[in-house]
């Protein structure tokens, strides 16, 4: 393998290049992006990686998950603060129901750059650049907008900082106490139309935090229970971006790409020879591969080994995205394959990107029933083959927002119009990625009663 450098993807074939016409400013904003400090301390991505590990020997869970596509429009605390409501309150049900540790990884503080199937889009016989996400250009079907623009990079990196800086006071200020996030479930439960359903559960866990009271395990006493660790990641898209955040860690003397804990590769960019998985290759963060239908065992096993070569655990994450209908067939061969190689990784569901349709009302959308039902294939199919079903990947967000079908609040077609905000794909709303949780846990829970000699 040859040298590795953050540069060195600049040397190999790319897919997904914006289009900018003035290079030079490009350059200059980079060059500014290089003096501006780290995101994330390497330390952190380590703390990740060995969560990761735990997670990759089934000793752990991954929850991961955030928006689409962050916007500038949309930047506003009462976003941010919802959903790291909604993910902390998905993890309480999943650490109470898989009873193992949950790792815990926003989409969010960074993820602005998208990719696109077409370079360009067409409306009423007009044809624009796509759009490729607010760091690059915008939304808006004008030429203005659509021309990347490179000072846009300067203001993702501003709104990740904010962004971060509110999401660590969050994780460590006392917001995240294991007993609120409790008490903001039950008050989900109360007002969820399926609130039968999920009752029990809840109740279950009131009484597990009563008994650890009751026996002096208190957020006073074991200050585990009042913080929580929170990490960042995104698509490891926009490489200029990324190079320009990448930083030798001092105590270790590795690269670090300091924009986010954890990056993937998308399923439009992981050719082997290809320049982004050149990029994640010499980086030391946890790294994440999504994996599609079109995604073969051999690539596979190749991209394992380049991204991968010391197969260390927690490294590497699959994020499996096949769609409900093809899950049982894709996902075993790709098991096996992994397991042949004996690579060490993480398995991780995302029951959303294989599961998009396009509505008679012409929204982009996603069933919830279909959501479910990857998910619920991919538990199986971990189930038959031994291994670990080790995490799920969401696209989420805390609004009320209307935009994938289907949930305990039965959203419809016709509602789809009412509150559909995204920037990009459909996302669950509040109501809709806790009940997954819910269902999600009532699977965990009778498997661990299963393994361990109780009747469910
Ligand atoms: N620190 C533990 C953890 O992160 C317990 C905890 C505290 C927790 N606050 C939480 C768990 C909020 C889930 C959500 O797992
Ligand atoms: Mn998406």
């Amino acid at each position: 393998m040859t040298q590795w450098s953050p540069h060195s993807w600049r040397m190999k074939p790319i897919c997904q290049v914006p289009d900018y016409p003035d290079h030079a400013a490009l350059e200059a904003v980079e060059d500014r992006l290089r003096t501006h400090p780290p995101l994330v301390f390497a330390g952190e991505a380590r703390n990740l990686m060995a969560g990761l590990a735990q997670v990759a020997q089934g000793k752990a869970f991954l929850l991961q998950g955030g928006d689409c596509a962050e916007s500038f429009a949309e930047f506003h605390p009462d976003n941010i603060r919802d959903t790291f409501r909604v993910l902390l309150q998905m993890a309480v049900v999943l650490t109470f129901a898989a009873g193992v540790p949950v790792v815990k990884v926003g989409r969010i503080a960074g993820q602005f750059a998208k990719p696109r199937s077409d370079d360009n889009e067409t409306r009423e016989g007009v044809t624009l650049p796509s759009y490729r996400g607010d760091n690059i250009n915008g939304i808006e079907f004008t030429p203005e907008a659509r021309i990347p623009d490179p000072q846009r990079l300067l203001q993702g990196y501003a709104q990740s900082a904010a962004t971060l800086n509110l999401l660590r006071a969050f994780a460590s200020g006392g917001y995240a106490d294991l007993h609120n996030v409790h008490q903001w479930m039950l008050g989900f439960i109360a007002g969820s139309p399926a609130s039968d359903k999920y009752r029990g559960l809840a109740q279950r866990i009131s009484e597990a935090l009563d008994f650890m009271a009751a026996c002096g395990v208190t957020p006073d006493s074991v200050p585990q229970l009042r913080s929580t660790a929170f990490y960042t990641s995104h698509e490891a898209l926009f490489l200029g971006y990324e190079q320009a955040l990448t930083r030798i860690d001092s105590t270790s003397g590795d690269w670090y790409d300091t924009s986010a804990h954890m990056l993937w590769i998308g399923d439009r960019t992981r050719q082997p020879d290809g320049a982004h998985v050149e990029f994640c290759r010499g980086i030391k963060n946890p790294i994440g591969l999504k994996c599609g239908p079109s995604m073969t065992d051999d690539e596979l096993s190749r991209l394992c080994a380049v991204l991968n070569p010391d197969n260390t655990p927690g490294r590497l994450t699959l994020i499996c995205r096949f769609g409900a209908d093809k899950v049982a067939e894709r996902l075993p061969r790709l098991i096996r394959a992994v397991e042949r190689a004996g690579a060490a990784v993480v398995w991780s569901c995302d029951p959303m990107h294989g599961n998009t349709v396009k509505s008679g009302t012409g929204y982009k959308t996603r069933p919830f029933d279909r959501i479910l039902k990857e998910m619920k294939t991919f538990f199986e199919v971990h189930r038959g083959e031994g291994t670990h079903p080790g995490g799920v990947h969401f696209e989420m967000t805390g609004q009320n927002v209307t935009e994938c079908l289907g949930g305990a609040q039965a959203i419809v077609e016709e509602d789809l119009e009412k509150r559909y905000h995204t920037h990009c794909d459909p996302r669950l709303n509040a109501s809709q990625a806790l009940e997954l949780a819910f269902l999600m846990a009532e699977s965990l829970r009778a498997e661990r009663m299963k393994d361990a000699g109780f009747a469910a």
